[in-house]
């Protein structure tokens, strides 16, 4: 059967927008959920876990890109796991260094070039896409993967914090 997915986007106009919608996203995780970051470099995958973490009660000044030590682990009322698989070039690489195993544990996981592993993703997932607009403007578009993530990014569309777009095919 299909999975169930919503996709929704927004402009955001500097840095506190783009944290304020990562705060929002993070006010709806429960243990064992999976956000996927994609974007160029300088996208504002980063400052989208920071504002992730601080909204989950941790330490934003904590949060860097993982680039070289490829996991980061913060405490918040649910422990991030943060990756970063821009070094990576497989799926199998990710799954090397215990992907799985996180994923399946009771804290979030926060995975940074999440489109370089493709197949190292648990099916059910967040999806967010960052685009770079100008030099303070990215565009976020939020895909839920699953019942429980579709019916979060309905309720961030209700919020008034992203518009519904097309559903994928
Ligand atoms: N609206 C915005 N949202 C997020 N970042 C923004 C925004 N406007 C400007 N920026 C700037 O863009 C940069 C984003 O950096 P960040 O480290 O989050 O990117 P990244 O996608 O994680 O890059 P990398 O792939 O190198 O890890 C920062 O310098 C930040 O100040
Ligand atoms: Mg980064």
């Amino acid at each position: 059967m299909a999975i169930v997915r919503a996709r929704a986007s927004c402009l955001c106009d500097g840095i506190d927008q783009t944290q304020l919608r990562a705060a929002a996203l993070a006010a709806r995780l429960v243990a064992g959920d999976v956000v996927c970051l994609c974007g160029q470099l300088g996208a504002g995958k980063t400052y989208f876990t920071k504002g992730l973490v601080r909204g989950l009660g941790g330490d934003a000044d904590d949060v860097t890109s993982p680039t070289f030590v490829l996991m980061q682990v913060y405490e918040a009322r649910l422990t991030v796991s943060h990756f970063d698989a821009y070094r990576l070039t497989s799926s199998a690489q990710m799954l090397d260094i215990g992907s799985d195993e996180t994923f399946a544990g009771d804290g979030v996981s926060v995975v940074e070039w999440a489109d370089r592993v493709p197949e190292a993703l648990p099916d059910e997932r967040y999806e967010v896409r960052l685009a770079v607009r100008g030099p303070t403007q990215r565009f976020l578009e939020i895909t839920g993967r699953g019942r429980r993530q579709a019916d979060a990014v309905a309720f961030l569309v209700s919020q008034g914090l992203f518009q519904p777009t097309d559903p994928v095919l």
